[in-house]
C-alpha cells in the first residue's frame, strides 16, 4: 500500500481527497460525515458577510443517459453567520487534528481580510483559502471572479491577507480569464503559499422552450451560472498544466473541477496537483465515493511502483509541450481488430464525412464474423497508406479496443516545426507538397 499522505504548503492530510467549497462543506455535521466516510481534507463553503439565496439555483446538461454531466450554480457564499461557521470549524478540528481544515474566506476590505484571516487561525483552522472565482452575486459586489479576473487587484488583496496570516494561504483561482497563469503569478508575486483551480466557468446551461426562460428559473428570470462537474475537467486540468509548468509561479497546486473517481484524481495529480477537490460528484453520489477513490489511487500507484503519492505528482507536465517542437514526421494509423468488430460501419462514416476518406466498405469474406456481425454485410477496412492517424475512428467506435491507433516506422528523423524552419532558411529542404 502506497503511502497517500500529502502536505500541501504546509498543510497535511492523510491523503490527497478534499472536499471543495460548496454545499457539502457548508456545516460541521456533513465535515464529521465526509472524515468518518474517508476525506482527507475539508475546504469550508466560503465565509463572509451572510448572503440571501435565490430559489431554485441550480441547473444542470445532461448528455445521453449520464445526469449532470455538466452543473450549474448561482448560489452565492455561506448564509450562515461567521460567528457559527468559525465555532464549527473549531468543533471539527477539535475532533479530527490529524485532517486538513481550510476555511475559504470571501470579504471586501483590508481590515476585514485581516480580521477573517485571523479568526480562521484562532479557530484551529489548517490554512485560508481566499475565493476569487465565484462568477455571479459576488462579483457584482466587487469580489470573487471580480478579484481573480484582475491580476493587480489579485496581487493587492492577497497581499492584505499575507499581512495577518499566520496560516498557509491558498489562493483560489477563476477560470473567467484569458490565461490563468496571469492570476496565478499575481498571487505569487504576493506571497502566497498555494494556489487552487478551477472555480466554475461562467455557463447557461438550457434555455426552458416552454418558456423561454434559462434554467434555473427565479421568478421568470435566470442568471449567468457557473459551470462545473465532468464536463469541465478538460478545461481545469489545461489550466492547472499551465500554472505547474509555468516557472514564474511554482507553488503548490490543489486542483478542482470535473473530480469524480480516482482515475479524474490521478490525472489531476499527474499534471501537478498535490491534493485534489471535489464538489459536483459528492452533490451527486455523496461522501461515499472517496472509498473508491482511495482504493484506486492505492493500487494504481502499487501497480506503478510507486511506494507514496508525491511520487506521481507532476509527471505528466513535461510531456506537454508548443505544438511548433512536436514531431512532423511521426506517424499513427488506425487498425481494426475483426474479432472485435461488431460492423456497425460507425468508423466508416466517420472518416468518409468528417476525416480523411481512408477507411473502404469491402467484402467481408477472411475477416472472420465478429460478435453481432451480419453474414454478407460490408465491413470498414482503413486503406493504411492514406490514414493520417486522426484518431476520429477509434474515439467514435463503440467497442473498447476494437480499433487500435499504431505507431509506424516512417524511417525519417524528428522533425519538428521549428527544425523545419531552421532547414528551411539554411536551404536545406524543399517545402512540404501541401496534402493532396
Ligand atoms: C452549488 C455550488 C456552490 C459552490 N460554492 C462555492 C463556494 O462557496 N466557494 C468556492 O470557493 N467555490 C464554490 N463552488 C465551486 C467548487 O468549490 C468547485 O471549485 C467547482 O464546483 C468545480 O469542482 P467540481 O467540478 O468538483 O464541482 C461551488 C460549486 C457549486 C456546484
Ligand atoms: S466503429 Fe468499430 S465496431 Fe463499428 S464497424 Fe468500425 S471498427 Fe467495427
Ligand atoms: S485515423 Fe482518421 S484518417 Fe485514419 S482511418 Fe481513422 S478516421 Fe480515417
Amino acid at each position: 500500500m502506497a503511502d497517500l499522505s500529502i502536505n500541501l504548503a504546509g498543510i497535511k492530510s492523510p491523503n490527497p481527497f478534499w472536499v471543495a467549497s460548496g454545499p457539502p462543506s457548508n456545516t460541521a455535521y456533513q465535515a464529521h460525515r465526509a472524515f468518518e466516510a474517508g476525506w482527507g481534507g475539508v475546504v469550508w463553503k466560503t465565509i463572509g458577510e451572510p448572503i440571501v439565496n435565490v430559489s431554485s439555483r441550480y441547473s444542470a446538461m445532461n448528455l445521453g443517459g449520464v445526469r449532470m454531466a455538466g452543473f450549474n450554480n448561482i448560489e452565492l457564499i455561506s448564509d450562515r453567520s461567521p460567528e457559527t461557521n468559525f465555532r464549527e470549524i473549531a468543533e471539527v478540528k477539535k475532533r479530527w487534528p490529524n485532517h486538513a481544515v481550510i476555511a475559504s474566506l470571501m470579504v471586501d476590505t483590508r481590515e476585514r481580510w485581516h480580521e477573517f484571516v485571523k479568526w480562521s487561525a484562532d479557530v484551529g483552522a489548517d490554512g485560508v483559502e481566499l475565493n476569487f472565482g465565484c462568477p455571479h452575486g459576488m462579483c457584482e459586489r466587487g469580489m470573487g471572479s471580480a478579484v481573480g479576473q484582475q491580476p493587480a487587484v489579485t496581487e493587492r488583496i492577497v497581499s492584505w491577507a499575507m499581512e495577518a496570516a499566520t496560516i498557509p494561504v491558498i489562493v483560489k483561482l477563476t477560470p473567467n480569464i484569458t490565461d490563468i497563469t496571469y492570476a496565478a503569478r499575481a498571487a505569487k508575486s504576493a506571497g502566497a503559499n498555494a494556489i487552487s483551480l478551477i472555480n466554475t466557468i461562467n455557463s447557461i446551461t438550457q434555455v426552458n422552450l416552454d418558456n423561454l426562460v434559462p434554467e434555473p428559473f427565479v421568478a421568470g428570470f435566470s442568471t449567468h451560472g457557473g459551470y462545473c462537474g465532468p464536463a469541465v475537467k478538460p478545461i481545469a486540468l489545461n489550466m492547472v498544466q499551465s500554472c505547474a509548468d509555468d516557472p514564474e509561479v511554482q507553488l503548490p497546486i490543489s486542483g478542482i473541477g470535473g473530480i469524480s473517481n480516482w482515475r479524474d484524481a490521478a490525472e489531476f495529480i499527474a499534471l501537478g496537483s498535490t491534493s485534489v477537490q471535489v464538489c459536483t460528484a459528492i452533490m451527486h453520489y455523496g461522501f461515499r465515493i472517496v472509498e473508491d477513490m482511495v482504493e484506486g489511487l492505492n493500487d494504481y500507484l502499487d501497480s506503478k511502483g510507486f511506494t507514496n503519492v508525491a511520487q506521481l505528482r507532476g509527471l505528466a507536465v513535461p510531456t506537454l509541450k508548443k505544438w511548433e517542437s512536436l514531431d512532423l514526421h511521426y506517424q499513427r494509423i488506425a487498425r481494426i481488430n475483426y474479432d472485435k468488430c461488431i460492423g456497425c460501419n460507425l468508423c466508416y462514416i466517420a472518416c468518409e464525412d468528417g476525416a480523411h476518406q481512408c477507411i473502404d466498405l469491402v467484402d467481408p469474406n477472411g475477416y472472420g464474423l465478429g460478435p453481432g456481425r451480419v453474414p454478407g454485410k460490408p465491413i470498414p477496412k482503413v486503406r493504411e497508406n492514406d490514414c493520417v492517424g486522426c484518431n476520429l475512428c477509434s474515439l467514435v467506435c463503440p467497442v473498447d479496443n476494437c480499433i487500435t491507433m499504431t505507431s509506424i516506422e516512417t524511417g525519417k528523423p524528428r522533425m519538428s516545426w521549428t527544425d523545419y524552419q531552421a532547414k528551411m532558411a539554411r536551404g536545406e529542404m524543399m517545402p512540404i507538397p501541401p496534402h493532396p
